[in-house]
């Protein structure tokens, strides 16, 4: 085996070279996550963007295995937002200068969807001058779907492949076309098509998923050549399918500490791509996306989503910020930043690195 400190200089790294870093610890782990920050200082620099993130639907036409908001858990009150509601976050992210806002919600592909999201694109444009950049993460929808999007505004779209192991996919969502990876790839050559800049990511921490998977999902992400990366630690949710295997995963600090160690990897894998630091990370450590951030991350999700809906859009358990808003006090989130020894990135969208390179 070459030495760890070779390791982290390389500039490409095969499968052994990522479950190398990936099984880091003790000293080689804090080296690893020396050498993840200094290569995002020489890429990206110092910054860190905000999102807005307004959760504004959690009504879902889909099953996940392993998320609280699948259509079959009758336990949550489904929500959709108003216009009004979704428009006063975003103004309320434009006046303070977070650059972005991310729109989520459910999947859903209703005409009646569709046209919404189209009109509510045009609306928050208007309102904020055209100022406001907006990532869209609704789901699997037709190129033809994407493309009005895209032209009424979004320039940014997040869709997780959750597993990059067909297999391992199947197994966490229910057999029929509707739940189908190679769909699920489509929809993100799609989006490539349109011109997005596209963002993925998986869990980390899955019942039956394996380090080696873990690898492969890496290797994934820069075959794909995506823009973007958002990937947190997989979270039980006691009213999902997934629970029963709830006794054969990894600790919840095992969970979190490989959902580092992937981002730091990714950020020696991808060096100008943008990383978000997932809300996942402060279900289990309420430092978790700080720490992220001095460690390879870029970006930063503030929740926006009206307080009354988030209880009922727990995607996994111990979600935080239910009833806050401390989270967008800015004193709180700039003190929480400047502990990070990173910067921010007022007002600006913030894009992505490597998709500009490539244009
Ligand atoms: N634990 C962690 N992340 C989850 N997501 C959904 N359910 C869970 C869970 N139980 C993530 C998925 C999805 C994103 C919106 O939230 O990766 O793409
Ligand atoms: Fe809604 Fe997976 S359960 S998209």
């Amino acid at each position: 085996m070459k030495p760890f400190q070779e390791l982290l200089l390389q500039t490409d790294f095969s499968r052994n070279d990522l479950l190398s870093l990936l099984a880091a610890e003790g000293d080689d782990r804090q080296q690893l996550f020396q050498r993840a920050k200094s290569v995002k200082l020489q890429n990206i620099g110092n910054k860190v963007y905000f999102r807005g993130l307004i959760e504004f639907s959690n009504i879902c036409a889909k099953d996940c295995l392993y998320c609280g908001i699948r259509k079959s858990n009758e336990k949550v009150v489904r929500y959709e937002a108003s216009d009004d509601e979704i428009l006063e976050a975003c103004r309320f992210a434009w006046q303070n200068r977070f650059g972005s806002v991310v729109l989520q919600s459910g999947e859903l592909s209703s005409p009646t969807f569709v046209k919404r999201v189209d009109a509510l694109l045009r609306k928050i444009k208007n309102l904020s001058d055209n100022e406001l950049g907006i990532t869209l993460s609704c789901g699997e929808q037709t190129a033809e779907t994407y493309r009005q999007w895209f032209e009424s505004g979004a320039h940014r779209y997040l869709l997780r492949i959750e597993s990059s192991n067909p297999e391992l996919y199947r197994k966490i969502h229910p057999e029929n076309d509707f739940h189908n990876f190679g769909r699920r790839l489509q929809a993100l050559k799609d989006l490539k098509s349109c011109g997005y800049q596209v963002g993925t990511g998986v869990m980390i921490g899955l019942p039956f998923q394996t380090t080696e998977d873990l690898a492969n999902d890496l290797l994934f992400l820069k075959q794909m050549d995506v823009d973007m990366v958002g990937m947190g630690p997989y979270i039980e949710h006691e009213d999902t399918p997934l629970y029963t295997f709830r006794n054969d995963l990894k600790t919840k600090q095992q969970r979190f500490d490989m959902a580092l160690k992937m981002v730091a990897a990714l950020r020696l894998l991808m060096p100008d791509i943008n990383i978000a630091a997932a809300t996942a990370l402060q279900a289990i450590d309420p430092a978790g996306r700080e720490k992220a951030l001095t460690i390879g991350a870029n970006i930063l999700m503030p929740n926006l989503t009206p307080c009354d809906y988030r209880k009922e859009y727990q995607l996994y358990e111990d979600k935080p910020c239910l009833d806050e808003d401390a989270e967008l006090c800015r004193n709180c989130l700039e003190a929480r930043i400047e502990l990070t020894g990173c910067e921010i990135g007022y007002g600006e969208w913030g894009d992505s690195k490597h998709f500009m390179k490539k244009k």
